[in-house]
């Protein structure tokens, strides 16, 4: 079955969701102690931010859950996924994909734990075609490890290539 965004369950965060950090195409926020929501957005014609609620947001939500989902199986380090649900931001309902909340640093500030990173880049490039992969980690210095965020643009390999 193909999900669409009307059968998906709302989830009520712990607190009002926190805005963590950007990037081109996502907002990311905390939505309690353990998760963090991200949530797609794209700029109209002004370049003003609006967080996005189509059909394609949520394919590319669920290829990106997809692949985090072959990581953990492959013991690759990514945030725990924990699924395609609904979430309130500032009075409306957007779509967005829930996985654990790291406590970290983005890799691109941090760049003395870069070989840890390709490391981790390294084990992942076996099962996916990564592509432009630049930044996409976060340091979390209490456990002393990076994991691999934002898989968008990612494929699984098939296995005989
Ligand atoms: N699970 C997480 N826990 C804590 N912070 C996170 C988490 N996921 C993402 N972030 C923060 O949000 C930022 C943006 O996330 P992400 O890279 O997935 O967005 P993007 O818009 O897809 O990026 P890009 O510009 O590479 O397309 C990250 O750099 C990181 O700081
Ligand atoms: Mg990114």
């Amino acid at each position: 079955m193909i999900k669409t965004s009307r059968n998906l369950r709302i989830h009520e965060p712990s607190f009002i969701p926190q805005f963590i950090d950007q990037g081109n195409s996502s907002k990311v926020y905390r939505i309690s102690d353990n998760l963090a929501a991200k949530v797609l957005y794209r700029r109209d014609k002004n370049d003003n931010p609006f967080l996005r609620n189509d059909s394609n947001a949520i394919s590319l939500l669920l290829h990106e859950e997809s692949i985090a989902r072959e990581c953990i199986k492959n013991k690759i380090a990514v945030p725990n996924p924990t699924g395609i649900l609904k979430i309130p931001i500032e009075g409306r309902i957007y779509l967005a994909y829930l996985m654990r909340f790291i406590e970290g640093v983005p890799i691109w500030r941090y760049s003395k734990v870069s070989d840890l990173f390709e490391r981790e880049i390294e084990k992942a490039s076996e099962i996916f075609n990564i592509g432009d992969y630049k930044g996409n980690g976060i340091w979390c210095p209490s456990e002393k490890k990076v994991y691999l965020i934002d898989f968008q643009s990612g494929s699984v390999k098939s296995k005989n290539s």
